[in-house]
């Protein structure tokens, strides 16, 4: 553990450092786990609702692909009435000695793409999909154990709700935060143009 005070640890980005040149494709290729990685990394999804008011939860990165970022949740939820009414969302991702944060447009994820995602969910998420509602969750808690258990046994290998669904926020602002316990934090930023992407370097 380093002593820098932001962060949990920084000395892990003090070996490879972020060119202002790189492609940052290449970057993401480098900082993000294989799709098929059954270890996905937490994103903040930081969104704002119709009233104005920002929201943040945390949520998986299902995938990443060329068109971005995706994400999956529950159709009934409060995240996905804020990226109905304004798809504008950022996503944060922090490992030790790292952070990027994402600014990018929402979209609805394909239908194959969401169907893939479930599919490689774990067992207990696969069922989490049909089970995670407010009725269920006001049970109590030896009626929650017994439905699950119920749900589980009768279903070994159950297709996704109609309640499944799946977005995919597409970049037009990338940070990669770097930290480095000998000298100074830096963010190499990546602006969507028409043309590609500019740089910019920036104080941590
Ligand atoms: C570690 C962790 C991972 C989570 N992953 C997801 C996820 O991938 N999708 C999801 O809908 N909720 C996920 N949640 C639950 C959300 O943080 C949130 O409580 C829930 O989706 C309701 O959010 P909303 O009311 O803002 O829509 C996760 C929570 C934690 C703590």
């Amino acid at each position: 553990m380093s002593g820098n005070p932001i962060g949990p640890d920084v000395s892990a980005g003090a070996a490879a450092e972020v060119s202002a040149s790189a492609d940052p494709a290449d970057l993401l290729g480098a900082w993000l786990p294989e799709n098929d990685d059954p270890v996905r990394p937490l994103m903040t999804l930081s969104t704002v609702s119709a009233s104005g008011y920002p929201d943040a939860r945390t949520v998986l990165l299902s995938e990443f692909d060329d068109s971005g970022f995706y994400f999956h949740t529950d159709s009934r939820s409060r995240k996905v009435a804020d990226v109905t009414a304004n798809p504008r969302v950022a996503l944060t991702l922090i490992w030790p000695g790292r952070q990027l944060v994402v600014q990018g447009d929402a979209t609805r994820a394909p239908q194959e793409e969401r169907s893939w995602a479930y599919e490689h969910r774990s067992r207990y998420l696969q069922v989490l999909a049909w089970l995670n509602t407010p009725e269920f969750a006001a049970l109590p808690l030896e009626r929650r154990l017994a439905e699950w258990a119920e749900f589980s046994h009768a279903h070994p290998h159950p297709a996704p709700p109609v309640t499944w669904d799946g977005f995919v926020v597409r970049p037009v602002r990338l940070t990669f935060w770097e930290g480095n316990p000998e000298t100074a934090s830096r963010r190499t930023e990546f602006q969507r143009t028409p043309s590609g992407w500019s740089t910019a370097i920036l104080a941590g």
